[in-house]
């Protein structure tokens, strides 16, 4: 006897009922871009509704973001200090560093990712040191850990490592536990396409690359083979959970991982896919309510566990 599946989609009450999937406060991380200074509150144009907050103003900012259920943000520092060494992404007087400090004192249940990456802090705008135009993998390894150390000290739970240079999650994890923080975890951009969805965050963090491309370091987006031995690669080095960077043009690779692995997946959901529906919100062509809680139980019924997402705020405001 042929069913008929309209009976489960007749009305609000039976729909919730058989909903299979369910976003959560828990499932959200924001990502938060923090600038030095007092009192200041940046716009990003090409990323209405985000800004760059010096520490004062980005308290308050969470605050806020708390009150509406927010239980955890990525932090990204943006920094005026840049050299070709790295030296500035574990300096002291980082404006990410001086805001983990802040965040612990002020809300120590809240959930402090802290991405790790080097380009912020280069004047070249690279992931790593760079010698003869190219990126050297294994001498970057070391002004990581150091990165990572930095963060894990000032107070961060989860480092995000975002270079993609090979074994850096090792490099990461073994100088974190001969310092005693082996309880913090590692959160990897394992599998991070070379992706042209970062652009709006590029102007956010100024931190294009001033020559050539990330295309030596970042996945080819046609590839989805190796997606499963970089993941595997840096669980096996001691990734705590993988990422799938950006999300939404690679939910299949999402539901892959989700399938051959038994750790969290964690979506990220980018600069360039917030931007897109921001700008076509503003314009009136899509109901940016709909649409956002939409593509964010996308990201989740593909398999992810957590969700990394500018829209993470407004989205706590509707569910
Ligand atoms: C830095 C970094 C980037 C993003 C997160 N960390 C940019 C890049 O790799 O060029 C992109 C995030 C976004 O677009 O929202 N390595
Ligand atoms: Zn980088």
């Amino acid at each position: 006897m042929p069913h008929r599946y309209r009976r489960l989609r007749a009305t609000p009450a039976i729909r919730n009922f058989v909903r299979e999937t369910h976003l959560t406060a828990h499932d959200l991380l924001q990502p938060f871009f923090v600038i030095d200074g007092k009192n200041k509150k940046e716009a990003i144009p090409s990323m209405p509704g985000i800004f760059r907050f010096s520490v004062d103003l980005l308290l308050k900012n969470m605050e806020a973001y708390i009150r509406l259920g927010g239980r955890g943000g990525v932090f990204f520092g943006v920094s005026r200090d840049k050299d070709t060494t790295g030296k500035y992404a574990y300096a002291s007087s980082s404006p990410v560093i001086a805001a983990i400090k802040a965040i612990k004192k002020h809300f120590p249940d809240f959930l402090i990712v802290t991405d790790v990456c080097l380009c912020a802090y280069m004047s070249h705008g690279h992931c790593g040191i760079v010698e003869n135009k190219k990126i050297s993998n294994d001498k970057t390894l070391p002004i990581l850990a150091k990165m990572a150390l930095a963060h894990a000290q000032a107070g961060a739970d989860i480092i995000a490592p975002s270079d993609m240079m090979d074994f850096r999650v090792a490099a990461i994890r073994q100088t974190l536990n001969k310092e005693h923080f082996q309880d913090i975890g590692i959160l990897s951009y394992a599998v991070k396409y070379a992706s042209a969805y970062y652009g709006p965050f590029r102007d956010a963090a100024h931190c294009a690359p001033g020559f050539g491309d990330r295309k030596t370091y970042q996945m080819d987006p046609a590839n989805s083979r190796e997606a499963l031995k970089e993941a595997r690669r840096d669980v096996e080095e001691g990734a705590d959970m993988v990422m799938v960077k950006p999300v939404l043009a690679y939910l299949d690779i999402v539901s892959t991982l989700r399938q051959e692995l038994n750790i969290p997946i964690v979506g990220y959901n980018v600069s360039g896919e917030y931007s897109c529906i921001k700008a076509a919100a503003q314009n009136g062509w899509v109901d940016e309510k709909a649409i956002v809680l939409e593509t964010l139980t996308s990201i989740k019924r593909a398999g992810a566990d957590i969700i990394i997402s500018y829209h993470a705020k407004d989205a706590l405001k509707w569910i």
